[in-house]
């Protein structure tokens, strides 16, 4: 059966450097953000060094490190330029996401199947420097299997699909994107991979996710920086918090 653990909730701060590169310079600084929402309580900071350079860069990886008194979740394509720099940094985990020149944000997940020994050898590269190894994918079963079979003790489910459809209020795709969310972390669960979720989560669908009992951590960027605007960054991680652990109180063990 499973125990209903509480979910940690990693903050992902990429769009605090996408305002800084905005304008060039140095404001607002990512590792800044970073440390008060420590302060305001969350369990990880996440960061995505994206090939472009397009919001995080090298020198916040490394910063963040240093700074940083929580674990650092390197979000990451799995290109060798990539792993240099992660077995470099060395951060807590590494989330190994697909990545395309042209596209808005991670659209969708890794193609685990068809890169199955590219990733085999990269993943056994990184546990191997103690960097613990997560896997974006999409809610289905051969995705989820491979992983195991890979060797990442984590997959992160995309969540975006679900996300979008209940923002635009197609209950019947929300209906069917939220059973494969639930189907995917319960086979997950059941080989004893750890299962995070994350991607267009806001507070209504990260409360929704949180009854999802295998679910152990949240990664959420845009929506929290986002209300910061308007509430403040504590106050948005607080309520943030608060929806997810309000969710909580209905995950069921299975
Ligand atoms: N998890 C992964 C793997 C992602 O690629 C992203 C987006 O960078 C997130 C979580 C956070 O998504 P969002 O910014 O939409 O909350």
């Amino acid at each position: 059966m499973t125990v209903i653990h509480p979910i940690r909730l990693g903050l992902n701060i990429d769009h605090v450097a996408t305002i800084r590169n905005a304008r060039g310079g140095n404001n607002p600084d990512p590792v800044r953000a970073a440390m008060l929402a420590v302060e305001s309580g969350v369990d990880g900071i996440t960061a995505h060094l994206r090939e472009d350079r397009r919001h995080i860069r090298d020198e916040d990886m490394a910063r963040l490190k240093l700074e940083i008194a929580k674990p650092l979740n390197f979000e990451m394509a799995a290109t060798e330029e990539m792993k240099k720099i992660a077995l470099r940094v060395k951060p807590h985990a590494a989330c190994l996401v697909p990545e395309k020149r042209l596209e808005r944000t991670t659209e969708g997940g890794l193609d685990v199947v068809g890169q199955r020994d590219h990733l085999k050898l990269f993943i056994a590269e990184l546990n191997e420097a103690g960097i613990r190894v997560s896997l974006f994918i999409e809610p289905d079963r051969k995705a989820i299997e491979t992983s195991h079979a890979l060797g990442a003790s984590v997959i992160e489910l995309h969540t975006g699909t679900y996300c979008e459809a209940f923002a635009h209020g197609d209950h019947q795709r929300a209906a069917h994107e939220l059973a494969r969310l639930n189907e995917g972390a319960a086979i997950a669960g059941a080989l004893g991979l750890e299962v995070h979720a994350g991607h267009g989560l806001d507070f209504a669908t990260a409360k929704k996710l949180a009854e999802i009992s295998e679910i152990r951590e949240f990664n959420i960027g845009h929506f929290i920086i986002g209300e910061a605007i308007f509430i403040g960054l504590h106050h948005a991680i607080m309520q943030m918090r608060a929806a997810i652990n309000q969710g909580r109180t209905r995950a069921r063990p299975r």
